[in-house]
């Protein structure tokens, strides 16, 4: 889908409908709407009020305009109550507007960018509104139908969206806000097809082919270690964790600006769990098949790497990911089985199906050698975190209350929000071993937390945050601007974050 800008007259903009913003008071109907009241009479009035339109959050309205105006419809998109205005309510509205657009099967959507005092407190940039809206109407669109071969299914496409601005000044801000969209979108849905790509298409290998692409594509390295590298290694979790599969593992090693000595260096993490069937501690048959995406927050970081790389982020970005699959096997590994770690610390193993954190301890490890400023891993970690949060919000954990802070931040900004939970020691009695250096499960309680507790043992003087992205990644059910399936969750968490590395 393409993203453009115009500056035309309203009036003669040619577009299959037209799209104008509306806070929900009267004075707003009443003030905004004067321009087009010229346009259309009474009529505009009497139609407003039959269909009860009001301006509410997501509501919208669509008018005829029977050749008054070059676009055949005129559509109004609630915001909402004028003090509950932020940036999400324009990314909901024209979610909701394009949903609707595709419904109807048209080709070509229209927004007219508010002008400046339609909420007076809340005050954004045209940037900013370029951004949400362009954001919120190309991912409610998305859909995953590379496997449909019926036109039925297949997603109707809507080929282009203009957002309709002023000339001057505010023109060249909007139209780099929406080159940078462009590529946050791109990415967003790159990170999508990675996590709903069925696994039998998505396993290690493949996984790996799609971020040598990536990589090749948009100009940064990437180096693969097959089964044997990771086994000389010493990557005992990812060796143990693959044993059960057919398919061999793949660790995945990508670097943005590698050869910058004077960059801070960041590390990301992925768990690249391409199918978990739990292996021996196999998991019951309703809603196994999710657990494909098990590889979102691999997913995330590939897509991450991507944007990153196109938006020249000033940062030496490192994104590290463990892939395997988990698998019952003959030659699985069982529970009671005793791992070497890549450092050298052991885990036993109680419950195979809490295979994330073994794959991940490698990997932070490993992490140390880069020197990181800081390291994020992004996992579908625990069910008890789905348990804890839901869809809503990412459990956040970590030893650095600065690093927290700054993903709190931008998670507020993307609304890809993030919540903290706490690591108090007093939680470590749980995964504490008879036979090991640590144990790979905590039993009932805190699940979310003693996981979490379970990677901090191989977290070596650095600072870090660990991402659950478990409820926020998998989503059963729709969300404003993300179909059910994967969501893409982190890629705009992580690329503003990356952004705001250097401010204060
Ligand atoms: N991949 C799952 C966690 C998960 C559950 C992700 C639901 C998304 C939705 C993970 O590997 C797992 O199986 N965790 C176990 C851990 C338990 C055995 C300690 C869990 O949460 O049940
Ligand atoms: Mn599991
Ligand atoms: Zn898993």
């Amino acid at each position: 889908m393409k993203l453009s800008y115009a500056t035309s007259p309203v009036r003669s903009a040619k577009t299959d409908a037209l799209v104008m913003f509306i806070p929900q008071t009267a004075d707003a109907l009443r003030k905004q709407l004067a321009p087009l009241r010229k346009v259309f009479g009474k009529r505009l009035d009497t139609s407003i009020a039959l269909e009860r339109f009001e301006g509410k959050a997501a509501q919208i309205f669509t008018l005829h305009t029977e050749k008054k105006l070059a676009s055949p419809r005129l559509c109004l998109a609630g915001l909402g109550k004028p003090s509950a205005i932020t940036l999400e309510s324009y990314r909901r509205a024209a979610a909701a507007t394009a949903k609707h657009a595709r419904s109807l099967k048209l080709r070509h959507l229209t927004f007219c960018l508010p002008a400046g005092d339609v909420s007076p407190e809340a005050v954004f940039s045209a940037g900013q509104l370029v951004a949400a809206i362009a954001e919120g109407a190309a991912l409610a669109l998305y859909k995953y139908d590379a496997y449909m071969t019926e036109t039925e299914g297949k997603n109707f496409r809507l080929g282009e969206i203009v957002l309709l601005g002023s000339k001057g000044a505010q023109e060249k801000a909007c139209k780099e806000a929406l080159r940078r969209t462009r590529i946050v979108c791109e990415a967003v849905c790159l990170a999508r097809d990675l996590q709903n790509a069925p696994g039998n298409a998505m396993y290690p290998e493949t996984l790996a082919d799609s971020a040598r692409a990536s990589a090749a594509k948009h100009g940064y390295r990437a180096s693969i270690w097959d089964k044997k590298r990771i086994e000389q290694s010493g990557f005992g979790g990812l060796t143990a964790v693959s044993a059960g599969s057919a398919r061999p593992p793949r660790f995945i090693i990508l670097e943005h600006n590698g050869a910058r000595k004077d960059l801070d260096t960041i590390v990301l993490v992925g768990k690249g769990v391409t199918f978990d069937s739990g292996g021996i501690s196999i998991k019951p048959a309703a809603g196994m098949a999710e657990m494909k995406m098990d590889m979102s927050g691999a997913a995330a970081v590939i897509a991450t790497m991507e944007a990153a790389a196109r938006l020249a982020i000033p940062v030496h970005l490192v994104g590290l990911i463990p892939s395997t699959e988990n698998m019952p096997g003959c030659s699985a590994m069982r529970p009671g089985d005793i791992i070497t770690h890549y450092g050298g610390k052991t885990s036993e193993v109680d419950n195979t199906d809490a295979e994330g954190r073994l794959i991940l301890a490698d990997t932070l490890a490993y992490a140390k050698q880069f020197k990181p400023d800081a390291v994020i891993d992004l996992a579908t970690l625990t069910g008890a975190c789905v348990v804890a949060l839901g869809a809503h919000a990412t459990g956040m954990m970590g030893n650095d209350e600065g690093l927290m802070r700054r993903l709190t931040d931008a998670g507020l900004e993307t609304y890809e929000r993030v919540w903290e939970l706490p690591l108090f020691e007093e939680y470590e009695k749980q995964i504490k071993s008879d036979v090991a250096d640590v144990k790979n499960v905590g039993g009932r309680w805190a699940g979310a937390i003693t996981a979490a507790l379970f990677l901090k043992k191989f977290v070596d003087n650095y600072k870090w945050v660990h991402l659950d992205i478990a409820g926020t990644a998998i989503l059963e059910e729709s969300l404003p601007y993300a179909p059910k399936g994967g969501s893409g969750v982190g890629v705009r968490l992580l690329l503003r974050f990356l952004e705001q590395w250097k401010t204060a």
